[in-house]
């Protein structure tokens, strides 16, 4: 099992702060905090199998005081589900141990995990693609860029698929993960379903909002049979696609309404909105974030993401390096007050500090390490 460092704390958060390092409950989970790694990529599991290192560096943050570990995007068990090389799976027994290992050394750290369910469906770039002739599977065969790749997915594949997300959280609960995240944001599977330009249905499964989210609803509640009532299902989604900033899946918030309403009624205990700059407006007219309309609408609690802990810098540059500005934090002490928000995720911020946490934790903010790409490199 990977051994972590010990860590120091002082008695009390400083008052700035302290509204973060408040517990807060997931569907009987109790966090410790309120701060939230974000689920990052990073290509360092050979084989698809994460190992010691890997065990380390969760359990390094999690020693260092974020209070629900997300991991990066695991692939789930369908075939024409692949990722570049180092990229995890969550299928098969040497992958299955290696998470094995991460959860124990998290928790043996004091920390709560939960891995990130990912299918990439038609996502076409290089390493994403199953072995020839295989296709991938998206909903209406079109990639990100609307070109025809593939044959709309057919009945069968949408249930093996299905089924992928239910067998992966069904291992997660068996392994001890603290809950599951699907990943249903940036243009992956269940996005492309969201996604009006990707999703091009005429049957069920397209059209209007409540349609277009019916695969992720069918997800989760295959899901929700596998585990039972009380593990937490957290849903993951974005505006954004990797490939198109602008991108909305739903323009306003009644369709935002339309669109989650499925999802909640087939068993999400909490949202995770993805955003580039968690405070910004979501929609014209409103001053409220995505995050904020997330947890008006559903009344679930809520993770917001995007440059906590950075220079407000263009998302453009998040691989140019910014430095590390707890101001952005104090945005979010007030949402979190105004009910805006539950959790904070970070991302690049405690990728590049693994103590960043517990620094802001302890009012040591002079020793926070800036945001540096060459953090990238390493899972230091
Ligand atoms: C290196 C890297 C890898 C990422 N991988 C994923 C991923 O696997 N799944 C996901 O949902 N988001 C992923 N993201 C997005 C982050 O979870 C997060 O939303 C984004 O970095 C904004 O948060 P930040 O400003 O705190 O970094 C990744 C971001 C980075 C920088």
């Amino acid at each position: 099992m990977a051994v972590v460092e010990p860590i120091t704390r002082r008695a009390a958060p400083p008052p700035g702060v302290a509204a973060l390092f408040e517990p807060v409950a997931v569907n009987g989970l109790t966090l410790a905090n309120r701060i939230a790694m974000a689920p990052m990529t990073r290509y360092a599991s050979p084989g698809g199998v994460p190992d010691e290192t890997v065990a380390r560096y969760y359990a390094r943050r999690a020693a260092n005081g974020v209070g629900l570990v997300i991991t990066e995007g695991t692939l789930v068990g369908d075939p024409v589900n692949v990722a570049p090389e180092g990229v995890p799976r969550f299928h098969g027994d040497d992958a299955l141990a290696g998470w094995a290992d991460v959860v124990r050394a998290v928790h043996a750290a004091g920390g709560r995990i939960v891995p990130q369910l990912w299918h990439v469906g038609i996502y076409r770039e290089p390493g994403f693609l199953p072995a020839a002739p295989a296709l991938p599977v998206g909903p209406s065969g079109l990639d990100l860029a609307g070109e025809a790749f593939a044959a709309p997915m057919t009945g069968a594949e949408i249930a093996t698929a299905v089924d992928a997300f239910a067998r992966a959280a069904a291992d997660a609960q068996r392994l001890g993960f603290d809950g599951i995240e699907l990943h249903a944001a940036h243009g992956f599977l269940i996005d492309q379903f969201l996604w009006a330009a990707t999703n091009r249905r005429t049957d069920g499964y397209g059209g209007a909002a409540r349609a277009r989210a019916r695969f992720g609803a069918e997800a989760v509640a295959a899901i929700r049979q596998a585990v039972g009532p009380a593990y937490p299902i957290i849903l993951r989604f974005s505006q954004w696609k990797v490939t198109d900033y602008q991108a909305r899946v739903a323009q306003s918030p009644d369709e935002l309404a339309e669109l989650l309403g499925p999802l909640t009624e087939a068993g999400v205990d909490a949202y995770h909105c993805s955003t580039r700059r968690f405070w910004l407006p979501a929609f014209a007219g409103s001053p409220l974030s995505l995050a904020a309309w997330t947890r008006r609408i559903t009344g679930k609690p809520v993770i917001a993401v995007g440059s906590a802990g950075l220079a407000d810098s263009d998302f453009q540059d998040a691989f140019e390096g910014k430095a590390t500005e707890p101001a952005t934090l104090d945005r979010a002490v007030s949402a979190i007050g105004r009910g805006e928000f539950d959790l904070l995720a970070v991302g690049r911020a405690v990728l590049s500090d693994p103590a960043w946490a517990a620094k802001i934790r302890d009012g040591r903010t002079d020793e926070l390490r800036p945001f540096d790409p060459a953090a990238l490199e390493s899972l230091a």
